[in-house]
Parts: structure tokens; C-alpha cells; sequence
């Protein structure tokens, strides 16, 4: 199980353990998290879900972490804080 802590855009917190394999899309449509529907199934066709991942906390080892942030392909695809 994972923990994950799904954050709204109106900042509303909910967390739920999630079983080890499943999206975290998946994971919010089976706990009833509100604005995810997983209209597309996760093919990232609909755009109804994106997420932010706090690097520093998601458990990367150390290789795995780009030096110096997102690559400028990466910075295009997703949105960096
Ligand atoms: S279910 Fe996530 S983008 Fe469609």
C-alpha cells in the first residue's frame, strides 16, 4: 500500500492507501475522490486528471533525479513549480 494525499484546486485534502500497482488516477476513481472521473481510463486522452509530484518525496532514488530540474522536453510537457 501507498499513501497518497490527492489535493483539489480548491485546496480540499483527502488521503487514502492505495494498493501498490494502481494508478493514482485509478486509486482516486475507486476512493470517490471528487473531480476524478477517469473518463478516458487513464489514456490521457481527456485531460480531467494531471498530477504534481514533490520529487524530494517520492521516494526516487538518487540517479533518478534530474541534476539541475526537468529536462526543456520535459519543462514543454509538464507543468513545473
Ligand atoms: S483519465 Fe486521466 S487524463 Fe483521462
Amino acid at each position: 500500500m501507498t499513501r497518497i494525499n490527492y489535493v483539489a484546486a480548491n485546496s480540499t485534502r483527502v488521503s487514502f492507501d492505495i494498493e501498490n500497482g494502481t494508478s493514482v488516477m485509478q486509486g482516486a476513481v475507486l476512493s470517490g475522490v471528487d473531480g476524478i472521473v477517469g473518463e478516458c481510463g487513464g489514456s490521457a486522452m481527456c485531460a480531467t486528471c494531471h498530477i504534481y509530484v514533490a520529487i524530494e518525496q517520492a521516494g526516487l532514488p538518487a540517479w533518478a533525479i534530474p541534476k539541475g530540474g526537468p529536462s526543456e522536453i520535459r519543462r514543454r510537457e509538464l507543468v513545473v513549480r
